[in-house]
């Protein structure tokens, strides 16, 4: 039996895998996300300790047999947040997430302080962990001055079950501070941000043994000392779990955020379009990925101004989509990561008139979201990487019509995998696995079975090429302009305690 925890932003899950990678059970525990100001969004990392210690108690009172048979746990968990510690490996501040945009001006200075793209692979991007660290040397430097380690999320659970300060190399990718094309930290990248290697935890591939679980924790779950392997971050655990290695294979995310995510055996990196390029969690491999900030966000967004829910608003659609909405959204209401690299918030609906209706708005958010994937698409072909199909996963590829609008908009065949649970806890499990397993991973990381093809319909095919075309339009006009867009700064409610924090 295999653990794979998954240490999400709303979310930590846990998943009992067999030897012939069957899911025997899951177990979830939410997670809350604070945010102080205006596009902040922090957590407590002994939250996630807390919801782990929940998800194991809940497996372990629900399948006690199957989890005493534990061998291998692995992880993975959401990327690039910052966790600091002292020299005691005590928490210095909440963590500062993936989603959270304050760092954009370090980001401008951190590009011509070294050089990011060459060696980093990519742009610095608020998202990602340098420009978070260096918004703390200027803003908290007491803070900073105290930093012995800095770990990203799933490292910090795994330092709680292993004792060992331990990265892979997918995650320490999303930190800016990788030597990504060398998977090794890169001591120039480091001194940018005034830190040094001594401040970063120890590199594995995702596929080695980071540790073994602490003989305390061991005894306490009646289980042996079972290893913990290096894991992934959540969108290459993901892959593993699809089979997501081969050159040229691919997988659609419509999640909270949307990933549009393939792997290469190179690193061609390309910044202009601000792709993401990182190591795979699988030694000798890479992989890109267009990053789209709000995808099912955006419906939630709309669902919650009119009052009903993302479901509610999709069943408000016709069963097959016969023409592109009048409306048009573009979906950059978190700012957006790939291709514009927008640091404020510039969520956009035009076309509408005295005659739009709520289904024509739902339909343009599925559209604009879909008409953004097209943009990452475009920005994986500019790096060398053609994906003519894709598995399509997340909540929001449970909706039939998205699904067809995503495939039609960028000409692609979306794959949707047999009924089964196909996220990145089942990619850490496997992860697990390959720990204990000498290196065959053909045999551990393979392709699921396809249950459903859904192929681009031609008619609409060019109606939305139009389309895209005058979304193309605005979001050039909306990208010139991203400063009218930048939010006066203003307090914001505590989301966790639903208190007004001060500012
Ligand atoms: C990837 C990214 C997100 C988070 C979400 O760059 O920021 O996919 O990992 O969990």
């Amino acid at each position: 039996m295999h653990l794979g925890l998954d240490i999400g932003t709303s979310g930590v899950k846990g998943l009992l895998m067999t030897e012939d990678f069957g899911v025997v059970a899951s177990c979830g525990a939410e997670l809350t996300v604070s945010r102080p100001k205006t596009g902040w969004a922090e957590q407590d990392p002994d939250d996630w300790i807390a919801a782990v210690r929940s998800v194991i108690d809940g497996l372990r009172a629900s399948f006690p047999e199957a989890f005493s048979a534990l061998r291998s746990i692995g992880l993975s968990g959401q990327m690039h947040g910052a966790v600091l510690l002292d020299e005691n490996d005590r928490v210095l501040r909440p963590c500062i997430l993936w989603n959270d945009s304050r760092s954009h001006s370090e980001c401008a200075e951190l590009e011509v302080r070294a050089p990011f793209r060459e060696t980093g692979g990519n742009i610095v991007m608020p998202g990602f962990t340098a420009p978070k660290v260096r918004w703390v040397e200027k803003h908290e430097p007491e803070v900073f001055r105290r930093i012995r380690k800095v770990l990203l999320p799933k490292d910090y659970v795994r330092l709680w079950l292993t004792g060992e300060h331990v990265a892979e190399m997918s995650d320490a990718a999303g930190t800016l501070w990788l030597d990504v094309a060398h998977r090794r930290w890169s001591p120039e990248l480091l001194s940018a941000t005034n830190l040094t290697e001594a401040q970063m935890p120890r590199l594995v591939e995702g596929t080695e043994k980071s540790g073994a679980l602490r003989a305390e924790l061991a005894g306490e779950w009646g289980i042996a000392r079972v290893p913990v392997a290096g894991g992934g971050g959540d969108n290459a655990a993901t892959a593993c779990g699809m089979g997501v290695v081969r050159p040229g294979t691919g997988f659609v995310s419509l999640g909270t955020s949307g990933v549009l995510f393939a792997a290469c055996d190179c690193y061609s990196p390309n910044t202009e379009q601000a792709l993401h390029t990182f190591c795979h969690a699988v030694p000798g491999l890479w992989h890109h990925m267009g990053v789209i900030l709000a995808a099912v966000d955006s419906l939630a967004w709309l669902g919650r101004v009119t009052g009903h829910s993302a479901p509610d608003l999709t069943a408000m659609l016709p069963d097959r989509i016969s023409r592109p909405a009048a409306s048009v959204f573009l979906p950059y209401l978190s700012g957006e990561r790939t291709p514009h690299n927008l640091p404020w918030p510039a969520g956009t609906f035009a076309n509408l008139s005295m005659s739009t209706e709520l289904p024509d708005m739902v339909q343009a958010v599925l559209e604009g979201v879909s008409y953004a994937f097209l943009d990452c698409k475009a920005a994986l072909e500019a790096a060398g990487t053609r994906l003519d199909r894709a598995f399509v996963v997340g909540g929001g590829a449970r909706c039939s019509q998205w699904r067809e609008i995503l495939s039609s908009v960028c000409g692609i065949e979306l794959l949707v995998p047999k009924s089964g649970d196909f996220g990145a806890a089942y990619g850490a499990a496997k992860l697990g696995v390959a720990c204990l397993a000498d290196g065959a991973l053909e045999d551990i990381i393979t392709v699921p079975e396809v249950d459903l093809v859904i192929r681009p319909d031609p008619m609409l095919q060019d109606a939305y090429a139009e389309r895209f075309a005058e979304f193309s339009g605005l979001s050039g006009r909306v990208r010139t302009n991203t400063s009218e867009f930048r939010p006066a700064s203003k307090s914001g409610l505590d989301q966790k305690s639903g208190r007004a924090q001060a500012t």
